[in-house]
C-alpha cells in the first residue's frame, strides 16, 4: 500500500510516500524558518501563505523522489491535528481536495501519534507492537508527555507539561540568551564545551510531591518549564557579562536543566509503571545530550530504547504516510463533517 502523506501543522510544508506503512520512498520538507527568524517564533499567517505558495511543488517533489505516480497511490493521508488552525487547514484541505480529484480515501492523522510512530520507521526498527508495552517520552516544540503504549493503537498519557513545552522552554531560553531561533539546536551548538552546572537553574515539580493535577495525571510524572524560563530571565538580569564563554556555560546550564527534568520524571514513570521498553520522538529529540542521557538511563535500568531517527525527529510527512499506512480505517473525502482540530488529544477517535 503507497501512501501519500501532507503534514501543514506549523511551519513546515512536508509530503512523503510510504510503503506499507514503514518504508520511506520520499520525504520532502520545506521548512519556513528563514521567514520566520526576523519574528523570534512562528507567526501563523505566514506560515499558511507560505504552505500555500509550496505545497504543490512538494507534493510533486515527493511523488517524483519516489519514482511513482498518481496511479500507484492508494491513499492520501493529512494531519488533522493539533497544530495551527490555519496551517492545518491549508494541507488537510488540498488533501481532501486531492483525494477526491484523485478518487482516493483520505486518511486524516494526529500529529502526536505520528511523532510516536517516527520512532519506529526505518528498516532496522522493530514493529511498534512487537515493542509494546512501552513508555514513549514525546517531546517537541509544542507538546511534552509521558505516554504509556499498551499497544500502537492503545495511548494511555501518564504526563505531560503543565506550562511551556521543552522545545518552547528552549525556544523562549535561546531568545533571552540571544542565541536567535530556532532555540533547541542554538542551544545545543553554543552549549558544546559548557560547563552544566554553572547555574544551578529550576527542575519544575522535580521535588513537587505526589498528588493530581486537572485531568487526573499524577503530579510527579508532570513537567513545568516556565519557571526555568523565569529563573534564567532573572539570573541574566543581575549581570551585564555576555562574554561568550559566559553564555556558553549559561547555555550548557540551560540544556542540563532541561535533558534532566525530562530523564527524571521518565525514571520515575518507568518505575511506576514496572515497564523496560522506551521510545522518544519529536523535534527535541534531536538533541544530542538528550539522546546520551536517554542511552545512559537504558543502561542503568536495563532498557530496550528506540529513539526516532533523527530525521524523522522534527516535523515530516512520512511519520504522517507512516501511521496511516498502518492500518487505520480510511474516510470517504466528502465526509463533510471532518475539519481539522487544532487540540486533538492523543489517543482520541478521529
Ligand atoms: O516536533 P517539532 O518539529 O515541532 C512541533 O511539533 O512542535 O519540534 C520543534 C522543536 C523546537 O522547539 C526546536 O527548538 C526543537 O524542536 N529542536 C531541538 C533540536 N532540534 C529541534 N531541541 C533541542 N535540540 C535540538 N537539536
Ligand atoms: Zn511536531
Amino acid at each position: 500500500m503507497y501512501v501519500l502523506g501532507i503534514e501543514t501543522s506549523c511551519d513546515e510544508t512536508a509530503a512523503a510516500v510510504v510503503r506499507d506503512g514503514r518504508h520511506v520512498l520520499s520525504n520532502v520538507i520545506n521548512t519556513q524558518i528563514a521567514q520566520h527568524r526576523p519574528y523570534g517564533g512562528v507567526v501563523p499567517e505566514i506560515a499558511s501563505r507560505a504552505h500555500v505558495e509550496v505545497l504543490p511543488d512538494v507534493v510533486e517533489e515527493a511523488l517524483k523522489d519516489a519514482g511513482v505516480s498518481w496511479s500507484d497511490i492508494d491513499a492520501i493521508a493529512a494531519t488533522r491535528g493539533p497544530g495551527l488552525s490555519s496551517s492545518l487547514l491549508v494541507g488537510f484541505q488540498a488533501a481532501r481536495s486531492l483525494a477526491l480529484r484523485m478518487n482516493l480515501p483520505l486518511i486524516p492523522v494526529n500529529h502526536l501519534e505520528a511523532h510516536l510512530c517516527a520512532a519506529f520507521l526505518g528498516e532496522d526498527a522493530p514493529d511498534p507492537d512487537d515493542f509494546c508495552p512501552m513508555i514513549a517520552l514525546l517531546v517537541s516544540g509544542g507538546h511534552t508527555c509521558l505516554i504509556r503504549m499498551d499497544s500502537a493503537r492503545h495511548f494511555r498519557m501518564l504526563g505531560q507539561t503543565l506550562d511551556d513545552a521543552a522545545g518552547e522552554a528552549l525556544d523562549k531560553g535561546a531568545s533571552l540568551m540571544g542565541l536567535g531561533y530556532p532555540g533547541g539546536v542554538a542551544i545545543q551548538n553554543t552549549a558544546v564545551g559548557g560547563n552544566p552546572y554553572f547555574v544551578k537553574l529550576p527542575r519544575g515539580l522535580k521535588n513537587g510531591g505526589g498528588g493530581q493535577v486537572a485531568g487526573g495525571l499524577q503530579r510527579e510524572l508532570c513537567f513545568s518549564f516556565s519557571g526555568l524560563k523565569t529563573a534564567l530571565r532573572y539570573f541574566l538580569e543581575k549581570t551585564e557579562d555576555r562574554s561568550e564563554s559566559f553564555i556558553r556555560d549559561v547555555a550548557a546550564s540551560y540544556q542540563e536543566a532541561v535533558v534532566d527534568a525530562l530523564t527524571d520524571r521518565l525514571r520515575r514513570a518507568l518505575k511506576r509503571e514496572g515497564i523496560r521498553h522506551v521510545s522518544c520522538g519529536g523535534g527535541v529529540a534531536r538533541n544530542a545530550l538528550l539522546r546520551e542521557r536517554l542511552g545512559e538511563l537504558a543502561e542503568e535500568m536495563s532498557l530496550e530504547l528506540h529513539l526516532a531517527p533523527f530525521d524523522y525527529c522534527t516535523d515530516n510527512a512520512a511519520m504522517i504516510a507512516a501511521l496511516a499506512g498502518s492500518g487505520l480505517p480510511a474516510m470517504d473525502p466528502c465526509f463533510e463533517g471532518l475539519d481539522v482540530h487544532p487540540n486533538l488529544p492523543i489517543g482520541s477517535e478521529i
